[in-house]
């Protein structure tokens, strides 16, 4: 009797475990992120989306997004129309979960040519300053961004606490890359008015040694030195690049908006003069000095939002990569992305060898626009037998032209003012175009900026578990500032559903919110102070998206750590 009870009992433990074991395989192979856990799988990973799609999980978390449009999103321009696809996509790399963006002004090439388009469909191109009646306007010279007078706090009934913010911002204003310079200006560019500092100084041990102060104060006119005398392009008292005495002023203005509301508003930082600053609060920049001289701006701002001075202003330490790893700029290698994206960009066989069919749409567009250039060669000097790049995209062109214009320059004789704005909403399609339009974008994007995106994942997951073990994070505000290619990579995989080129100053901000007295952690996603929209249907609108659905597919496509991207990026996985 005992006996046969016993064994009945045995035999339920051996069905209970035997449910329990293949409950657990179907969690690890649908759940939990890849490369960690690959000893667990007896099958090797899929990394195709339609069945992940179908994965009843991540189904769940994700039902009801997109439900709850509203009026913040981030919309740039005015006039939308929703009728059809934007410009012929290319074809998705097998497996990757791309959508496409909305069609729009943006992506339409002819009405980005069409004679009959005047201006650049309202956004703002020739001062930092936007007129408050058109606050949220896009504006290339200094983009709208978080501040207090239209930062929407989630309403009180949701209970929701901020964890932890990640925001990515763009560099400001500056003179232009010395590469994007006309073969003959006609004027220099001084900045006296934009001192750049560098210097070194040793901590610790012998307080009495300290440096100097100095600054850069370059010159392109040295009176002695005929090849710098006689060089191509900008002369003056400039680096080029250099943030400018106007983008400065800008990312000062950056950094006391963004303390006003993440301090004053919410509380998530610290008082920048409280000792606990340093255990909450991490600044990181890229290789390229452009990036320290914004930050150090910023945090200029918020010091002064603060009210410290300089003498008790905290000194903040700037977390930088190595160069030629750097994740952020990004600089590591990924050749099988720069391929794809070369392919993106491919520029067609040369006029000659063009015969009646139909070209891919990057040889297409330049095509297009080889009437333009020819007027624009005219007036700049550049050689139309070697454009050094002026001819692959309208960059070189769109950099010269609209650096000029938030500075306040004067145009150049022979570019009118529809001439330069024709530049720009093709510049818009471009960006449109190489981030979401072509259906390889996606897996490009991946590639080359995945790194950054795997480290985005694994901070959200620490303030989640910190969060929930002590009820408080270490880290509770990351700032990096970066370029318009990390910003246009981060809104690329997060599949913006209008994709603009992100002007000067542009910030994409994460926040993680955890609802009051459960453990339920949602994100949101701000650009340009709004809500973004993802074409992703399971990601839909960024308001409040469970964390949960968030990272499957960051770990989906680059794996936790980015422990995918080695072997996709050199090409012994596919891309
Ligand atoms: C692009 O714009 C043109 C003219 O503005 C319009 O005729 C065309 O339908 C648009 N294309 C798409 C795909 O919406
Ligand atoms: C800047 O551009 C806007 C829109 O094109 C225009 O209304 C405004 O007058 C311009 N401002 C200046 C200072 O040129
Ligand atoms: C724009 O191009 C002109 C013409 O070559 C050049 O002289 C100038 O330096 C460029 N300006 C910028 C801001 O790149
Ligand atoms: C590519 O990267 C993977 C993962 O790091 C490595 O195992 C493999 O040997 C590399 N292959 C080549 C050809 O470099």
């Amino acid at each position: 009797m005992s006996e046969s009870i016993g064994a009945r009992w045995a035999a339920r433990i051996v069905v209970a475990t035997s449910l329990f074991l293949a409950i657990y395989l179907l969690v690890v192979a649908f759940v939990l992120p890849p490369c960690d856990f690959d000893s667990l799988r007896p099958w090797p990973l899929s990394l195709d989306f339609s069945s992940w799609k179908k994965s009843s999980i991540i189904t769940t978390a994700a039902a009801g997004f997109g439900m709850s449009d509203g009026e913040n999103v981030a919309v740039f321009h005015n006039g939308a129309y929703t009728s059809g696809a934007s410009d012929e996509p290319e074809t998705p790399p097998l497996g990757s979960p791309w959508f496409a963006p909305r069609a729009s002004y943006i992506n339409n090439l002819t009405s980005a040519l069409s004679p009959s388009t005047t201006g650049v469909y309202g956004f703002l191109y020739n001062d930092s300053a936007t007129p408050d009646g058109s606050y949220g306007v896009y504006n290339w010279c200094n983009m709208p961004h978080v501040r207090k007078a239209e930062y929407v706090v989630p309403p009180a009934d949701e209970h929701r606490t901020l964890v932890y913010v990640e925001l990515v911002h763009r560099h400001h204003k500056r003179t232009p890359y010395a590469a994007n310079g006309f073969p003959h200006e006609k004027y220099p560019w001084h900045c006296e008015d934009a001192q750049i500092h560098l210097y070194g100084q040793p901590s610790g041990l012998n307080e009495n040694i300290s440096p100097g102060v100095a600054h850069y104060a370059p010159t392109f006119d040295a009176p002695n030195n005929p090849f710098l005398k006689s060089a191509l392009g900008w002369h003056g008292s400039c680096q080029f690049p250099q943030l400018t005495a106007g983008g400065l002023a800008d990312a000062w203005q950056h950094g006391m908006d963004l303390y006003d509301v993440y301090h004053g508003l919410l509380g998530i930082l610290p008082a920048m003069d409280d000792a606990a600053w340093h255990d909450h609060v991490a600044f990181r920049v890229t290789n390229n000095p452009i990036t320290s001289q914004t930050v150090t701006m910023v945090l200029g701002g918020m010091a002064s939002a603060a009210g410290i001075r300089a003498e008790t202003m905290p000194d903040t330490p700037l977390a930088v990569e190595a160069a030629g790893f750097d994740s952020l700029e990004p600089q590591y290698t990924c050749s099988a992305a720069a391929a794809l994206f070369e392919a993106i960009v491919d520029p067609g066989p040369p006029a000659s060898a063009i015969g009646a069919r139909t070209f891919p749409v990057w040889a297409d567009h330049l095509k297009r626009l080889a009437p333009l250039f020819a007027q624009l060669d005219a007036a700049s000097g550049v050689d139309p037998a070697n454009p050094r790049g002026f001819h692959a995209s309208v960059d070189h062109y769109y950099d010269n032209l609209s650096s000029r214009q938030c500075h306040g320059l004067s145009a150049v004789a022979g570019i009118s003012q529809d001439m330069a704005d024709t530049i720009f909403r093709v510049g818009q399609w471009e960006y449109s175009r190489m981030y979401r339009d072509d259906a390889r974008s996606l897996t490009a994007s991946v590639g080359a900026w995945g790194v950054w995106v795997a480290q985005l994942a694994g901070h959200l997951r620490i303030a989640r578990d910190e969060n929930e073990k002590q009820g408080k994070n270490g880290v509770r505000y990351r700032h990096n500032v970066a370029h318009d290619g990390s910003l246009s990579r981060l809104l690329s995989i997060l599949q913006a559903d209008e994709m603009v080129w992100p002007g000067m100053g542009s910030e994409v901000v994460v926040e993680l919110w955890r609802k009051e007295g459960t453990s339920s952690y949602d994100v949101r996603v701000l650009f340009g102070g709004q809500i973004l929209r993802s074409s992703h249907p399971e990601l839909g609108l960024l308001d409040m998206v469970p964390l949960k659905a968030l990272l499957t597919y960051i770990d989906g496509l680059v794996g936790v750590d980015a422990c995918l991207l080695p072997a996709k990026c050199n090409g012994s996985q596919p891309l």
